[in-house]
């Protein structure tokens, strides 16, 4: 069998800020065509494994390698063969959306006649052709997203990293982002994208859910939730808070309870505190069902196990 060579490997990470541990033991590879998920909540860490693949922060124990080059030893070779998007991307407001295609190319220094090929293709590619004379300023969220994407795209690299590309962008938006995404893998290209949305996880080929620094567990989407070994019950009710409450209050100790829109999942483990669930609802009007476990759900428990540790 032929098996391609990691795009980017990572191996025991760690990274300190202070006494405060931003990354601990992190280990990942992603392959080219790999599209790899960091999936956290704020401070988990993702934004400082990022920096450390583009060869921006030095980490202070293990390896990370872009494409075979060691970010510690080789940053600028590095450099060359990846395509960063930060958290917080500055397009130039007063520019065009030409424009700032345009600076991009000059930053990178793209020959002239590359840069016309890559303007048409990347316009064509982030459906912003239309918009082409239009103010960075004056884009909405979706598209500022895109045009960042294809400001970072401007030097075809190897691998992108993009961090939480779609926070704050609109849900259609949001899935036309991630079709641009699925096409780029489709070319080659190895992605690591942060999102702290859960339903995202389930775009990527492959994820890590991080919490504190660490990865709390990782693999394909669909095989997260088998780490999920609870109970788990969901609740519909007509009054959520007050259902709530009411399992709080009244419900066994130890479990957990979580709402998502308009329901309550909660993760229990013995079928003793099942019957204490029922009884306190008994006066609510609750409808309660058993469920199979979300990435979701897998997440929030293994996260409320690992800061109750
Ligand atoms: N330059 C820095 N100096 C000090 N502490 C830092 C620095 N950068 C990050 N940290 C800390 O390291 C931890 C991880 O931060 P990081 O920004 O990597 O998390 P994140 O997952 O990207 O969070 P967010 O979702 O808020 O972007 C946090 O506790 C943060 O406060
Ligand atoms: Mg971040």
């Amino acid at each position: 069998m032929n098996y391609a060579s990691p795009s980017v490997r990572l191996a025991h990470l760690h990274k300190a800020y202070g006494k405060t541990v931003a990354v601990e033991e992190l280990s990942l590879e992603i392959l080219p065509g790999e599209i790899f998920g960091l999936i956290g909540p704020d401070g988990a860490g993702k934004t400082t494994v990022m920096r450390i693949v583009a060869a921006l922060t030095l980490p202070d124990g293990g390896q990370a390698e872009v494409m075979g080059h060691d970010v510690a030893t080789h940053p600028m070779r590095v450099k060359e063969h990846i395509g960063y998007m930060p958290q917080r991307f500055s397009l130039y407001p007063d520019l065009t959306v030409a424009e700032n295609l345009r600076f991009f190319a000059d930053l990178y220094k793209v020959p002239t006649a590359e840069r016309i090929v890559r303007e048409q293709r990347l316009m064509q590619f982030s459906r912003l052709g239309p918009f082409r004379k239009r103010r960075a300023a004056q884009l909405s969220g979706g598209m500022k997203q895109k045009l960042a994407l294809a400001c970072t795209l401007m030097h075809t690299p190897e691998v992108l990293i993009l961090d939480e590309p779609t926070t704050g962008v609109d849900p259609l938006s949001r899935q036309e982002f991630w079709a641009i995404l699925r096409e780029l893998a489709a070319s080659g290209q190895a992605l690591l994208v942060s999102t702290p949305y859960m339903d995202e996880a389930l775009l990527c080929h492959r994820v890590a859910l991080m919490h504190n620094g660490r990865v709390l567990t990782a693999g394909q989407p669909h095989d997260i939730p088998a780490h999920f070994k609870h109970r788990l019950l969901e609740i519909v009710a007509g009054d959520v808070p007050r259902a709530r409450k009411r399992l709080l209050t009244c419900g066994p100790a130890g479990i957990q309870v979580s709402r998502f829109g308009d329901r309550l999942h909660v993760v229990y483990g013995t079928a003793d505190q099942e019957r204490q669930i029922r009884s306190c609802l008994a006066e609510e009007s609750a409808e309660i069902f058993t469920v199979p476990p979300s990435i979701e759900d897998t997440f929030v428990t293994l996260m409320h196990e690992g800061s109750s540790r």
